[in-house]
């Protein structure tokens, strides 16, 4: 099996001459040393002030245009010392001195990124294997869990939506078999879109698979677990589900706690006697993993995401009695490169595009473009409960949205935790610039008029994302770059690889090649060590960029992650009134923001009837404001039209009459 180095990830400095001594009195003597080169002797401006990260950087020879490679490492690494540094065979903790023409750089690899090359076996046919994982039932206290009977009806992958997917007539005629005993389920999501979008693909496999029926919406313990059912039930007495699924998040507070409470009436209700199958899936599964299952004996199925095209076969066994935990970490991404579906199509479950997705709205889709991050932020446990970055292929993504687009679908959100890394595990590289040409190019006419996507890192932003957002008429302008804080000192303990400056620099370029559009970003306050005055630092700079929309947090500590075990914690009542005066600094800005658009007529995507006043339509312009204007919903549902807008709100615009 061969394998080829994709990305380092490195540390270091840069000297102008050949300076052995200098190399030579910088040994490696403690973990600390490429920091202290960095910062005392580094003639590179970048490393010097980020304490000597550089980043992943990717391997050249696997990019077909060198102008694809990030800008930002141009200022760090001339092109030769990026070769040259390829050219070598470096494993992690190698500390190495490369040349070029720019001087010398003294760099230690801290991570790789390797692509196993000829090792489809595992990657397309893995499936066996890990059914294989059964495990017999753990005991409990009490009476043994009972699951109902699952089967398989269908396999087939079609899009369904929600207007007229599993339904219809057409789709029941495609059923093989009937179902046993299992009819219903509850799916209960919380957490981002990415988890938004993993619950649609779950139904998908729920409904398109197994024949299965959604449940009502039902209450839990826990407010922040939002039901995505949407079926109403004709029934005045409730049928209990035969399948519960929360689909967890564990991005901030005490999320394993929350999934506990919610757990409860369901292990009860299955102590007692009733049938029911009972799934944890998302991250909180990916991070507590058997636990989960000797926690609560009644799961019968602790499901990664990354397993969700499976989630059929192993509902299969559940009914057969098993208990799994499918959490371990795998790579099936597609192939990348042009024609690579064609190529090996007997790969049923490569690519979620394979798989059925219940498409929670017909005018706007989630279409996940990278899975995975490969960041080492230090507050944050998606990496390590999302795994790493593996892109799926243009093609595969492209198709998705061709079928969406035959659907009727106007818009797709792009997703990806770190968007701008999206291409870089592949062969040949690919860059998110790339991506959006492609899908731009290539989406017929008076089809998906609105590309979106979420979400860009400062770190690996790219100069080309700007013009393409700039230039190409499908993608919205519209940008969602999180700078987390202002402060150098708490970005350098974040290590998120910016400047309050260089993250200025990025603005000041939107700005200038697409004036109108709009910036939205995310912050944390009260990270470890915070001090009033790096606060106001994040102040500082919301008040320089003015957002048209924040995402505000306050920090809390995540398992397996760096900062979580730092002496230097903020108390939470500090915490709290930070949070509170970024908030209401964000809500002042986006009065601004949206004031901006008061007496202009703006084109509008109408996606749904006010939920408000039933006379009223909500859409949203290009930059992502909500417009809520009069009209019938069945009429404009979906269609793109011009409103002028009356009166501006924090978060929304008020419009008048439809304009030709
Ligand atoms: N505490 C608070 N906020 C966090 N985020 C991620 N991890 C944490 C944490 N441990 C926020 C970041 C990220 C957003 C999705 O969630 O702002 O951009
Ligand atoms: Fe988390 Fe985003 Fe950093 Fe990845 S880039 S570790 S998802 S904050």
């Amino acid at each position: 099996m061969a394998d080829l180095v994709m990305n380092l990830y490195l540390n270091g400095g840069k000297s102008e001459g050949d300076d052995n001594a200098a190399q030579s009195s910088y040994e490696r003597t403690d973990g600390d040393v490429f920091s202290r080169l960095a910062t005392d002797v580094s003639t590179c401006p970048f490393t010097r002030e980020d304490s000597g990260e550089i980043g992943w950087v990717d391997n050249p020879s696997n990019h077909r245009d060198k102008s694809d490679l990030n800008d930002v490492y141009a200022d760090i690494l001339s092109s030769e010392a990026i070769e040259d540094l390829f050219s070598r065979r470096v494993k992690g903790g190698d500390v190495i001195k490369v040349e070029g023409k720019d001087g010398w750089h003294l760099i230690r690899v801290d991570d790789l990124f390797i692509k196993l090359v000829g090792d489809t076996d595992t990657t397309a046919d893995g499936s066996k294997n890990r059914i294989n994982k059964v495990r017999p039932k753990l005991k409990g206290s009490g009476q043994i869990p009972l699951s109902p009977v699952f089967q398989k009806i269908g396999t087939d992958a079609d899009i369904i939506d929600s207007n007229d997917g599993i339904d219809n007539d057409d789709e029941q005629s495609k059923m093989i078999y009937s179902v046993p005993n299992a009819k219903h389920y509850q799916i209960l999501t919380s957490g981002c879109q990415m988890n938004v979008a993993d619950s649609e693909r779950i139904m998908g496999v729920l409904e398109g698979e197994l024949g299965l029926k959604a449940l009502d919406a039902i209450n839990t313990a826990d407010p922040t677990l939002i039901t995505t059912s949407n079926k109403k039930s004709k029934n005045k007495k409730k049928p209990t589900p035969d399948i519960l699924l929360l689909n967890t998040c564990t991005i901030r507070d005490h999320a394993e706690q929350k999934v506990y409470d919610a757990l409860g009436p369901y292990t009860a209700m299955k102590r007692a006697g009733k049938p029911l199958a009972i799934v944890v899936a998302g991250c909180v599964a990916q991070q507590e993993g058997e636990a989960l299952l000797r926690r609560f004996p009644e799961i019968d199925l602790v499901l990664g995401p990354q397993y969700i095209p499976w989630l059929g076969e192993l509902l299969v066994e559940v009914g057969k009695g098993s208990q799994l935990c499918m959490t371990e970490s795998m790579i099936w991404s597609e192939k990348g490169g042009i024609g690579a579906i064609d190529k090996d199509s007997s790969r049923e479950k490569d690519g979620d595009w394979m798989t059925p997705i219940k498409r929670g709205h017909s005018v706007r889709a989630w279409v996940n473009v990278i899975y995975g991050c490969n960041e080492h932020c230090t507050y944050c446990v998606v990496p390590s409960v999302r795994g790493v970055e593996q892109s799926r292929s243009m093609e595969a993504i492209l198709q998705e949205c061709l079928q969406l687009a035959a659907s009727g679908y106007k818009e797709v959100t792009l997703l990806g935790q770190n968007i701008d890394a999206y291409g870089r595990d592949m062969i040949p590289k690919r860059t998110f610039a790339d991506l959006l040409h492609y899908l731009n190019d290539n989406l017929p006419p008076n089809t998906i008029s609105r590309i979106r996507y979420v979400t860009s890192h400062p770190r690996y932003f790219s100069e080309r994302v700007i013009d393409a957002v700039a230039n190409l008429d499908k993608v919205c302008e519209c940008f969602h770059m999180p700078f987390q804080a202002g402060d150098d000192e708490v970005l350098r303990g974040m290590r998120r690889g910016y400047t309050f400056d260089s993250y200025m620099k990025i603005i000041q370029k939107i700005r200038a090649k697409a004036p109108d559009a709009s910036i939205c970003g995310d912050v944390i306050v009260g990270f470890p060590g915070e001090t009033e005055e790096a606060f106001q630092r994040t102040l500082d700079l919301m008040e320089e960029v003015k957002f048209d929309n924040l995402n505000t947090f306050a920090y809390s500590p995540r398992p397996n992650t760096e900062a979580a075990n730092w002496e230097n914690q903020i108390p939470p009542e500090v915490q709290s009134e930070r949070l509170q005066r970024v908030q209401a600094l964000a809500a002042k800005h986006a009065l601004e923001r949206s004031e901006r658009y008061v007496g202009k007529v703006i084109e509008v995507l109408v996606e749904d009837r006010n939920p408000k006043n039933g006379g009223e339509v909500m859409g949203r312009t290009r930059q992502g404001r909500q417009v809520f204007f009069e009209g019938d919903i069945d009429e404009l549902k979906g269609e793109l039209v011009n409103v002028e807008i009356t009166e501006a709100r924090t978060w929304s615009l008020v419009g008048g009459s439809i304009q030709d």
